[in-house]
């Protein structure tokens, strides 16, 4: 029998002890042992919880106990959770966690000190949810020179994007069903504004690349300076709007790493993810386009991937996964400005359509002329041919009797 502890009984915490519960003969069967759950650390109480006895609010009845050999660190946050993780992991717990913010930020160290302690810090949980993604890459395309990892990485936003543009559902109170679903954070502003879905193409990145991202050098843009209008010129081009992590290996061994709201063709099987459900795409030499698609949060999907991560440790109790990857230079992150893309453009004008369509033409060449119903007069909306993002914000700059009200990427 493997003894384990569970760190956090929130959302996530209690769908692991559930599932490691309702499960356990099945999952006895597949970790080869059976496994406990000794002890769960929150400083909440849980009188009515059938397993209250297991409870405890001080961590040293952890980190003192030999018995408990991995512990699941579902708490979120940095601190604690980064000194409890450290402690675990020196003094030889197996540490297994869905907290994306701590992997993010001290995910080099973290496994560095893991490979010194001979023990795992295993995350599958942090990126995609329930999604099997981090393994496949780190093991199933390990073959793979991968080069661009992209996709729609937060359920929430997601989620509030779906309901807005499919149902006409307001954003707070898309953002209030999602918060009652348990998919968002404890705070949805890193939900809306971009910082969760951060996290995790940092984590992919890191793994894709080997080299560690900072969350605070990527060029980070949430959902919430989206307009009803947007999404109306975005029905109009055949597209949906979606938050896109994206990051791309350049040929100089330098990486773009950005997160932002974008146009996507209906033709990208990414405008076809819906609700809470993200998709990871993964471009390699060999496999060409691998896509990863499934729940991107909520309790029992997330909890399936903690409990996996367990399972796994439990198996390697005397190995290592050999999951790890370096720290990064300074100057790593290069200027995603400097991308060739296309964009939208919704713009208010004050003079005749036909001469500033005549004026932008000019500056950008052919542009795609959007519509939408009830399109106000002195309203125009565009996409404009490729460029560098630099560029066109440039020129966007030097337009007269115009003011940008919104820009948006195309994702083809
Ligand atoms: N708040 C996150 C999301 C939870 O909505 O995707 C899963 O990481």
């Amino acid at each position: 029998m493997v003894n384990v502890a569970i760190m956090g009984h929130g959302v996530v915490g209690s769908g692991v002890a559930e599932v490691l519960l309702k499960n356990s003969e099945l999952i006895a069967k597949k970790a080869k042992n059976e496994i406990r759950i000794k002890h769960i650390l929150d400083l909440r109480d849980f009188p009515e919880i059938p397993y209250s006895d297991l409870f405890t609010k001080d961590f040293n009845d952890i980190i003192s106990d030999d018995d408990v050999k991995v512990v699941a660190e579902v708490m979120g946050g940095l601190h604690p959770a980064y000194e409890f993780t450290k402690q675990c992991l020196m003094a030889g717990k197996s540490v297994v966690t869905s907290n994306k913010e701590l992997v993010a930020t001290y995910g080099a160290e973290l496994l560095a000190l893991a490979e010194e302690n001979n023990v795992n810090y295993l995350f599958e949980a942090s990126v995609g949810g329930g999604i099997p993604v981090l393994r496949p890459i780190a093991q199933c395309l390990a073959a793979n020179d991968l080069y661009e990892v992209e996709g729609i990485l937060n359920g929430t936003t997601n989620f509030i994007l779906t309901r807005m543009i499919s149902d006409g559902m307001s954003f707070e109170d898309a953002l209030k069903m999602a918060q009652d679903l348990g998919y968002a954070e404890k705070d949805p502003t890193a939900d809306i504004e971009g910082h969760d879905a951060c996290r995790k193409i940092c984590i992919l990145a890191a793994l894709a690349f080997g080299k560690h991202v900072y969350p605070n050098s990527v060029y980070t843009e949430g959902i919430t300076k989206i307009t009803s209008a947007d999404a109306a010129y975005a029905d109009f081009a055949d597209c949906a709007i979606k938050l896109i992590g994206h990051a791309k290996l350049l040929d100089d061994g330098k990486c773009t790493v950005a997160v932002y709201p974008a146009f996507v063709s209906r033709k990208n099987q990414l405008a076809h993810v819906n609700d809470v459900f993200n998709a990871i795409t993964v471009k390699g030499d060999a496999i060409g386009n691998a896509m990863f698609y499934g729940p991107g949060a909520g309790k029992l999907p997330t909890a399936s991937a903690v409990v996996a991560d367990i399972i796994d440790c439990v198996k390697h109790l005397h190995a290592r996964k050999y999951l790890s990857w370096d720290d990064c230079d300074a100057d790593y992150i290069a200027d995603h400005r400097k991308d060739t893309v296309r964009m939208y453009v919704r713009l208010g004008y004050t003079g005749e359509r036909p001469a500033v369509i005549e004026s932008i033409t000019s500056l950008f060449g052919q542009i795609k002329v959007l519509g939408r119903q009830g399109e106000p007069s002195d309203e125009l909306a565009f996409i404009t041919p490729f460029a560098s993002e630099e560029a066109i914000f440039s020129q966007l700059g030097t337009l007269k009797n115009c003011q940008v009200l919104s820009t948006l990427r195309m994702l083809d």
